[in-house]
This record gives C-alpha cells, structure tokens and sequence, in this order.
C-alpha cells in the first residue's frame, strides 16, 4: 500500500498548544523500509498515528493507496486500512485489555480476519515458536505479568500475526537487549515485501536494513534522505541532537583519511572486515 502525507499538520486538541506536526509532506511506497528519527517530543509517535489512520490531520490529507482518509473515514471505512497496518506501540501494554496473553496475541485475527481457531492456533504456533514463545504458557498466563521485553515481544507477533502490507513500530528497541534486538532485526530482515517504518533512537541498529531516513524536529520534516546520502549529513544529525551511527562516524572519519572502498557498508562488523582485508593486502604488498 501507497501512504502519502500531503501537506498534513496536526495539533492535539489542547488550547494554546503548538502544532505536533507541521505541513509534512510524504510519501511512502510499498516495500519501502525507512527509519524516522528525531529528538523526543518532536512528533515522531504523531507521524505513527496519522499513517495508522489512528487520528485524522487537523489540516491537509493523508491518502492510502489513494484514498483520502477524510473520506474513509466519513464512510466509515477506516478499518478497511487499519486492518492492513500492523502496529508496535511505544507502550504496548497500554493497549493491552485481555485476560490471557494468548487472547491478547491473537484478538486482531479472530476479530477482524474472521479466522477459525485452529487456523489462528496454527498461524500463533508457529510464529511464536520462531520468536521462542510457548502459546500453551500464553494461553494461561495474564498479558500483564510477562516482563517488559516478553510484552513487546507479544505486541509485536499480535502485529505480525496478520501479515500486514506495512509494519510501523515506536522504538521498538527501547529498553530491550542485545538478543532481543538481534531477534527482532532478524524478523525485520526476513519481511522483504513489506513496508516498515521504524521510529528509533538507534538509528545503529537498523541502518543495514533500511533505504531511507526521515528526520524530525519540532512538528517538521527536516531530512529525508536515502541511506547512502546519510553520511554527508552527519554534523547536521549531532547538531539537532541525535547521535550519528558509529559505522557511519568511523567511515567518514577514514574516508577523510583517504580510505576509499567503504560505500555500501552501514554495520560496524562490516566495516571492521573490510579494514582487516584492506589491511592484509596493504601489509601483503
Ligand atoms: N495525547 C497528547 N495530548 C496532547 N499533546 C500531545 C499528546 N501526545 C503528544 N503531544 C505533544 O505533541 C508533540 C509531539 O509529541 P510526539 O508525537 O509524542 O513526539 P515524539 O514521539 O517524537 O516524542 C509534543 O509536544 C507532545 O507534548
Ligand atoms: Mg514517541
């Protein structure tokens, strides 16, 4: 599905209180994978709201495979888009409202897809085996008393367990470990058809998976980049308060020095392979 933001602006209905976004234009094509980063509070989560459909903009339209969501939702065809959205809150639990995990996991499935329980059994089992989740454990365990990491992860397979065209997630490595980002990059990297929007502070984690990287601060889009032009742009990253990814520091660091042959690398075990050839060959010769 095609998202396009045309001139949106939203403001929350507060009096007196500034725009949370301001005249964004975007537009986000099928398949597309792309980071969204910003200082807190600079409308990241609000950006996540109006490409769910979740809320309306207060100004402009935002347009899903055309469609205006002004006037989906005056037919009251919204969920006809949000059914093929799979979220991951910044909070998760927040949404949670069943009694068991399991419920909780496979809710969207058995009330929007309309799917018979042994289907959704066989869909859960499967994809909570790959995340190393026993649904026979969820079946009798509250939402609630998993950790923080097991609810995100809950969250996040409840989003996937649908299949959805486009995957957005809201800093979903907040506060997980290693493993867990690990395990959720390998998830993101085995979804090659899918839209994924990523809003993070780790802009390190993902930046070997995505083509694009939209900046945010205060309510406006201030970059938009595709991943290979990030590098010229480092400075400008710092200055608005967002840590740089190393690879992408050291590279600039030793392209200044002269070191050439480092495009197309974005992780750091990459580029720490790349400098040992490079420096085998140059003791070599
Ligand atoms: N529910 C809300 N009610 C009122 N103001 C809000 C609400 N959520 C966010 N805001 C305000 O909107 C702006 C953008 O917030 P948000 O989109 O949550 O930013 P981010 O996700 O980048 O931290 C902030 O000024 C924030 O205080
Ligand atoms: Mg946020």
């Amino acid at each position: 599905m095609k998202i396009e933001c045309r001139d949106v602006s939203y403001k929350y209905e507060i009096p007196g209180d500034e725009w949370a976004l301001k005249d964004i234009g975007l537009t986000i094509d099928q398949g597309e994978k792309l980071a969204v980063i910003g200082p807190a509070g600079s409308g990241k989560t609000t950006l996540i709201q109006l490409l769910d459909a979740l809320v309306l903009p207060s100004k402009g339209d935002v347009l899903f495979d055309g469609q205006s969501v002004r006037a989906l939702s005056k037919a009251k065809k919204l969920f006809s888009i949000r059914r093929r959205i799979g979220v991951l809150f910044q909070f998760p639990e927040h949404q949670f409202f069943h009694e068991t995990a399991y419920e909780e996991l496979t809710f969207a499935l058995r009330n929007f897809f309309d799917q018979g329980e042994e289907e959704i059994e066989k869909v859960s089992r499967s994809l909570m085996g790959r995340l190393g989740m026993d649904i026979d454990v969820l079946r009798r365990i509250s939402p609630f008393r998993l950790s923080s990491g097991e609810k995100r992860k809950l969250a996040l397979a409840s989003a996937l367990l649908s299949s959805p065209e486009v995957l957005i997630l809201d800093e979903p490595t907040a506060g997980m470990d290693a493993q867990g980002r690990r395990e959720l990059i390998r998830i993101i990297s085995g979804l090659k058809d899918t839209t994924v929007v990523i809003v993070t502070h780790n802009l390190e984690d993902f930046l070997a998976h995505i083509h694009r990287c939209i900046g945010i601060s205060r309510a406006r889009i201030v970059a938009d980049l595709k991943r290979e032009d990030l590098i010229a742009r480092l400075d400008d990253m710092a200055a608005s308060g967002i840590s740089p990814p190393l690879a992408l520091s050291v590279r600039q660091g030793l392209e200044h020095e002269g070191v050439a042959s480092l495009k197309g690398i974005f992780d750091m075990e990459t580029l720490l392979e790349s400098l040992e050839k490079n420096f085998v060959s140059a003791d070599e010769a």
